[in-house]
């Protein structure tokens, strides 16, 4: 098992990583359980694959288990499901020393993660995250939100997890569409900040995504202690360091309006678009080789992951994904910082960039 430790101002805590953990969650969590009845939220697909496992797990220790069972998907993540959850929540007297469980992907583990942040004014709880981006990323650092009509995660608050069980052996029952829009997001760890990680993922994202359990456990493990760095020094995103994780994150997120966040381009294969688009767009400006600018496209390709925007039949043109980035919640005062990079490994940020420069580019590469 790898164990990872996270320290940040409003919290420290433990990233656990190892196959089976979900079935040995009882005695992981029971050093954080006060009462016999543990809340847990998940969603139906979840459900279905890994209930039996968690509650077997719970009562092994003497623990029920309460039920929130959400519908899956991102629309779930709405504030009337918040409004909902908290109700549940209290119905069940769940109170400030309990800690309530998170069982999910990124969808289950932002809502529960703002649920407990809201519920009495704050109250404890633990990600059981079940897809690799949730993993890598969602369950780690202590952002949490929820959607509104006005755009993705835009309000939410910072609430750190009080234990993290990231169990290799839930990946088993993960859709592989989803295993490698996760795996994105283990690439952009070493395209944004190490250069020998990132050959370690040329070399390894096959087994990685074939299941190889080491493989898996390596690149969890190095994902997760990047981000425990990154979030201890920067934890609420004001120096910069933590915005160096949005690499890829504001192209993609203008390719993820256009496609309406729906499933015709995942988050993870919007990022990985993003962060080609962001890697050639810095060879354009003369920051990086453009050979090392498509050694990122041809590693993520070959991981199965879209890299070319004129694929995708948009009907757009540049100018029009540009305008989506104007409502990215990073604009600050008429400037949107865009994650640029001096070649793989160094990434860093760019106040200076014009939006029409930006739509200039996406213009040629819509073809
Ligand atoms: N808080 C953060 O720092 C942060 C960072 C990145 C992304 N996010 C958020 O995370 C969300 C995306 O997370 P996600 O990609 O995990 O999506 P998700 O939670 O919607 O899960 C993706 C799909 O996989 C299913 N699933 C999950 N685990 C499974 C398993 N083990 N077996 C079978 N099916 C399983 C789910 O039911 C869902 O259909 C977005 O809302 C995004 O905004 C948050
Ligand atoms: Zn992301």
């Amino acid at each position: 098992m790898a164990v990872i430790p996270v320290a940040t101002p409003g919290g420290a805590y433990e990233v656990r990583i190892a196959p089976g953990l979900l079935a040995r969650a009882g005695e992981e969590c029971a050093p954080l359980l006060r009462k016999r009845e543990v809340a847990v939220v998940t969603d139906a697909n979840v459900a279905v694959a890994w209930r039996e496992t968690v509650e077997t797990a719970f009562s092994a220790v003497g623990k029920t288990t309460a039920w929130f069972v959400l519908p899956a998907g991102e629309t779930s993540k709405s504030w009337a499901r918040l409004g909902e959850l908290l109700e549940w929540l209290l119905g069940r007297e769940v109170e400030r020393g309990d800690a309530i469980v998170a069982l999910g992907g990124g969808m289950v583990g932002d809502l529960t993660g703002l649920a407990a942040s809201l519920l009495k004014r704050g109250c404890r709880f633990i990600q059981l995250p079940t897809t690799l981006l949730a993993q890598v990323d969602s369950s780690v650092g202590g952002k949490t939100a929820v959607n509104m009509r006005a755009g993705k995660n835009l309000v939410g608050a910072f609430h750190q997890p009080a234990l993290v069980l990231a169990d290799l052996s839930a990946l088993d029952t993960l859709p592989a569409r989803e295993l490698r829009a996760g795996y994105a997001e283990v690439a952009k760890y070493g395209v944004l900040g190490d250069a020998a990680f990132f050959a370690w993922c040329e070399a390894n994202a096959a087994a990685l995504l074939a299941g190889d359990p080491a493989a898996r456990e390596y690149a969890v493990a190095h994902s997760v202690a990047a981000k425990a760095r990154i979030v201890a020094e920067d934890e609420r995103e004001t120096t910069g360091a933590r915005a160096l994780l949005n690499l890829g994150h504001t192209f993609g997120h203008a390719l993820e309006a256009e496609t309406g966040f729906s499933d015709r381009l995942l988050h993870g294969e919007a990022v990985a678009l993003g962060m080609v688009l962001a890697a050639r767009f810095s060879a354009r400006r003369g920051l990086m080789a453009q050979g090392e600018a498509e050694r990122v496209a041809t590693h993520l390709a070959a991981a199965g992951l879209p890299v070319e925007i004129a694929a995708l039949g948009l009907g757009c043109d540049g100018q029009k994904l540009a305008a989506h980035m104007l409502h990215d919640k990073k604009m600050d005062a008429g400037t949107l910082p865009f994650v640029l990079l001096r070649g793989i490994g160094a990434a860093f940020l760019d106040r200076s960039v014009e939006l029409a420069e930006v739509a200039a580019f996406l213009d040629g590469e819509l073809g």
